[in-house]
Parts: C-alpha cells; sequence; structure tokens
C-alpha cells in the first residue's frame, strides 16, 4: 500500500501490522527520549485546508519522533488566499522534497485527488488521508482500534480481540467521516456494531435498506445492514424515507432479523447501549449541517447524550470513546467525559501519536 485514503480495503493483516507497530512505538514513546532515527531525512508535510487540533498536531509530534523534517501549512495563511489551487500548493511542496502528505479538507476526495496527481507526476509520495469531508478519516478509527485493542491486550493488541464484543457508536453518523472509518474497522473485527442516531441524522443509505429489506414502509424504528452489500443498497429505492420514518419513534416493533448481520441501526439510544462493551459518541456537526437538521441542543442531549446514568444499561465495565472535539452537554455530559472510570478520550488522543508514528513509519520506510 502506498497511500492510506480509506479503511474500505484495508485487510486484516493490515489492521494488525497497524496495531502491532503502533505498541511497539507507544513502547519508544515511554523511554526518556522518545525518539528514533527511522525517518531521518525523510519530509512529512501535514497539509490542512480545514481546521484540526489533534489530528495536526499528532501527526507533527509522530513525524518529529521519527526524527523526520515537518512542514506545516494552513489553509488561512497561505498563497491560496491569492487563488493557488489544491493541486498546485501540494506540487510546491512535492518540490520541496516531501515524502509524505497528511491531507485534510472540507471536501471529500482531495486526499485521492491529490494522490492520484502523485501516482500520474510518477514520484514516490504517499498521501495520508486526515480526514475529508463526510467520507473517511482513517487514522482516527485506527487510534480508536488501537485503544480499545490495546485496553484488551496491552503486550499483543489484535483485531481479532474485538469479535464478538459490542460496540456503539451514537450521534452524528450522518456527517462522520470518523464514523465511516470506524464501521469499516469494526466490521472487519467481528465485532457487533450499532449505530444510533435520529432518523434524520442516519445516512438515508442505511434507511433505505430497512425499508427495503422489511417489504414495509413502516418498518419499525430498527433495522440491520449488511457491510458487504452497501453498494446494492445505494442502487435501491428513491423515497425520501428517513424523513417518512421520523414519524415511526412513537411505535417501535421488534428488530429485523439480524442473525447474518453485524450491523444495528437504531433510532432510539437504549437498544443500542443494553450490554455494550463500548460507547463511540459523536459531536453534532453543525458545520456540515443545513439548519433544518440541526435538532434542539436540549432534547438531543436527552434523547441521545451519553451520561453516567444511561450507562448503567451497558456492560458494567463499559468505556466510552469520542474521536473529539467535544461540546461538554450535548453529546456527552461533562462528568462523562472527566470521569476516568469510563471515559478514554485522553487516552484516544495519547494513542493518536503511536498510531501515526507507526503509518508513517509503515509509509515512509516502504513496508506498508
Ligand atoms: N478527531 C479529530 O479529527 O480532531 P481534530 O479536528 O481536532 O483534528
Amino acid at each position: 500500500r502506498h497511500h492510506v485514503l480509506s479503511l474500505a480495503d484495508f485487510t486484516a493483516a493490515e489492521y494488525d501490522t497497524v496495531l502491532q507497530t503502533a505498541a511497539s512505538f507507544q513502547e519508544v514513546l515511554s523511554r526518556r527520549t522518545k525518539k528514533v532515527p527511522t525517518l531521518q531525512g525523510q519530509v512529512v508535510a501535514n497539509l490542512f485546508f480545514e481546521p484540526s487540533t489533534r489530528t495536526r498536531s499528532s501527526f507533527e509530534l509522530a513525524a518529529k519522533r521519527l526524527s523526520a523534517d515537518t512542514l506545516n501549512f494552513a489553509a488561512a495563511t497561505s498563497s491560496m488566499t491569492k487563488g493557488e489551487t489544491i493541486l498546485d500548493t501540494a506540487k510546491t511542496y512535492l518540490a520541496m522534497g516531501t515524502d509524505i502528505m497528511v491531507v485534510r479538507h472540507r471536501e471529500a476526495g482531495v486526499p485521492n485527488a491529490i494522490a492520484q496527481e502523485m501516482d500520474r507526476l510518477g514520484v514516490r509520495v504517499s498521501v495520508l488521508n486526515a480526514g475529508d469531508g463526510q467520507h473517511e478519516h482513517p487514522s482516527q478509527a485506527l487510534l480508536d482500534l488501537f485503544t480499545i485493542c490495546s485496553l484488551i491486550d496491552p503486550n499483543h493488541p489484535r483485531l481479532e480481540l474485538l469479535k464478538g464484543k459490542k460496540i456503539a457508536i451514537v450521534g452524528d453518523i450522518l456527517h462522520s467521516r470518523v464514523a465511516r472509518s470506524n464501521i469499516w474497522s469494526f466490521i472487519a473485527s467481528g465485532a457487533e456494531l450499532h449505530l444510533a442516531a435520529p432518523p434524520t441524522l442516519l445516512p438515508k443509505l442505511f434507511a433505505e435498506y430497512i425499508l427495503e429489506e422489511s417489504g414495509e414502509e413502516d418498518a419499525g424504528t430498527q433495522g440491520h445492514w449488511d457491510a458487504e452489500n452497501e453498494e446494492d443498497t445505494g442502487t435501491k429505492g428513491h423515497n425520501n424515507v428517513v424523513g417518512k420514518n421520523e414519524n415511526l419513534s412513537a411505535s417501535p416493533h421488534p428488530p429485523l432479523s439480524a442473525s447474518s448481520s453485524q450491523l444495528f441501526l437504531h433510532w432510539q439510544l437504549e437498544p443500542a447501549l443494553q450490554d455494550a462493551d463500548f460507547v463511540m459518541t459523536l459531536r453534532l456537526q453543525k458545520e456540515r449541517m443545513t439548519a433544518h437538521l440541526l435538532p434542539s441542543l436540549r432534547e438531543y442531549h436527552q434523547l441521545f447524550g451519553i451520561t453516567t446514568t444511561k450507562l448503567q444499561l451497558c456492560k458494567p465495565n463499559v468505556k466510552v470513546l469520542h474521536p473529539g472535539p467535544v461540546n461538554r452537554g450535548v453529546e456527552i455530559s461533562s462528568e462523562l467525559m472527566d470521569d476516568p472510570e469510563f471515559s478514554l478520550i485522553q487516552s484516544q488522543v495519547t494513542s493518536g501519536v503511536a498510531v501515526r508514528m507507526a503509518l508513517l513509519y509503515l509509509l515512509g520506510s516502504g513496508k506498508a
């Protein structure tokens, strides 16, 4: 693999390579010096066309811990304000000898476009997607995976540790690139994945599939979706079913048969939380919403906000994740966010450096 743009085609072996490599870098980071000479002489350019706190800093620190030289670009203070294009910006960094480009953009597909341009030019530059629009955020999902797997087995984090675990992803799934990458990795692990959101914040594709499967319009408030059939479902149905099902939350039906599926959809929180091992909560991404989609924040917190009280439905040792940034008191209570018994939010940030070291190392050393 020359670029990391999506987790859709990641193999189990690739997940395990990243997890194991990250574990060895976690050990390096626990040493006094914290640094290895692995990427000495290489250049890592952080091309962030959209704001970031943790992803950009984490990639920068990861590159520095590997002894690479780093270049940081922010669109607002760049020559894009004078009309320079994205591809010309990337080619400018190429001309300075960049080996790895870490790219974030508010539009889906920009990292892919830069990767295609580098391939077309015949240069050996790797592109890492650091979050593109509503599409994917692979390094975030890999650090989420690492955080969970290394909690279960710190010495040997691996994909199979999640087999049979119940994982709930709650919130604005429609606009979440993190959720899309999480879905690929958690499904690949063999986990039982439950998505819970108001009907307006679940991708329409999923809701259409529920209706298609049930053969009726009022299919109920729950359903399941088979990741392998995603492409098929995309060609089915043109009804505005998300809107229709908004009326159904008052009359829940039993869930559809789920015996062959790992993915469950819920338009209520409680079935997703019931006996969950891990709960991932997501921010309402107001910057990607049209105004009519934005729910009342108080009502949203009541219905879908995660609190210590609601966690009582989960397994007793449940852990809570959040990719950040957090809107305290909306998708998660402030008290729960800061509760070290349940919250893995700070561990996720810490894990991010080791996981991004692993990605940069695997791409930079040609071992990916
Ligand atoms: N999780 C995440 O992508 O955070 P930032 O937007 O701060 O990078």
